[in-house]
């Protein structure tokens, strides 16, 4: 009995040994991370880079905004065309000269095919600046009434744009007038507004050409 239970030792450790042998050494240390992970950590970095680059927003807190306010960020407006500008400005004008440019037989000249109109521009601007009285001769007809001036109401802006309407509707083809030539006009005659006759527009117009 005694011998026996002396010898379960010894019993135990080569029954074990087998399994010792065959089992792994414990290692020291630490492990290298797997070359599959750090694939993917380095794919996964690599589409975050693409992802966002891709998708800059603008760098902006509001380009995913349901409504965005895109003209904080999309630079000057649009330059008004001078064309829809002057036809604005142009039903001042129709009142007398009419929608359709022809004015009214006998008292109101017409713009249509009017050499005031699509000749020399800076005789225009002064019709415009300071109105015009008395005998016109208008394509062949005399007319004979008074048009007020329009320096107090539109701007340079659009009285260039008018002039311009004028100048390219019902057939008319002449050259835009730019509103830096109105504004030289309305200097000139900053300390001129009486309204114009025939003899005294072309004495300004002939005196100062250009
Ligand atoms: C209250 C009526 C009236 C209005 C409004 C008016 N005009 Fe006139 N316009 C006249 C009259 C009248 C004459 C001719 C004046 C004369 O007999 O000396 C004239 C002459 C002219 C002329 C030179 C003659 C010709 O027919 O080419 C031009 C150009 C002209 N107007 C443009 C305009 C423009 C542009 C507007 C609008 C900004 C305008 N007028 C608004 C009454 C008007």
């Amino acid at each position: 009995m005694s011998s026996h239970s002396d010898d379960l030792p010894d019993r135990v450790l080569s029954m074990h040994e087998q399994a010792v042998r065959e089992m792994e050494e414990p290692k020291d240390g630490s492990t290298a991370t797997p070359v599959a992970f750090l694939l993917m950590c380095f794919f996964f970095t690599a589409w975050g880079g693409y992802y966002i680059a891709d998708n800059p927003g603008n760098w902006s807190g509001q380009e995913y905004n349901e409504r965005p306010a895109h003209t904080a960020f999309s630079g000057p407006p649009a330059p008004t065309d001078p064309m829809l500008l002057g036809k604005e400005v142009f039903s001042a004008c129709t009142q007398c000269h009419q929608l359709d440019g022809k004015g009214v037989a006998g008292t109101y000249p017409p713009l249509v095919g009017s050499e005031y109109v699509t000749g020399d521009e800076r005789r225009l601007a002064a019709i415009l600046m300071n109105g015009i009285n008395g005998p016109l001769v208008v394509n062949g007809n005399t007319y004979s009434s008074e048009m007020p001036n329009w320096r107090s109401y539109f701007k340079d802006e659009e009285l260039a744009a008018v002039m311009t309407y004028v100048r390219n509707t019902w057939g008319n083809n002449a050259a835009p007038v730019s509103k830096e030539i109105v504004a030289k006009v309305r200097a000139e005659l900053a300390a001129n507004s009486t309204t114009w006759t025939a003899e005294t527009l072309a004495a300004f117009t002939k005196g100062e050409s250009k």
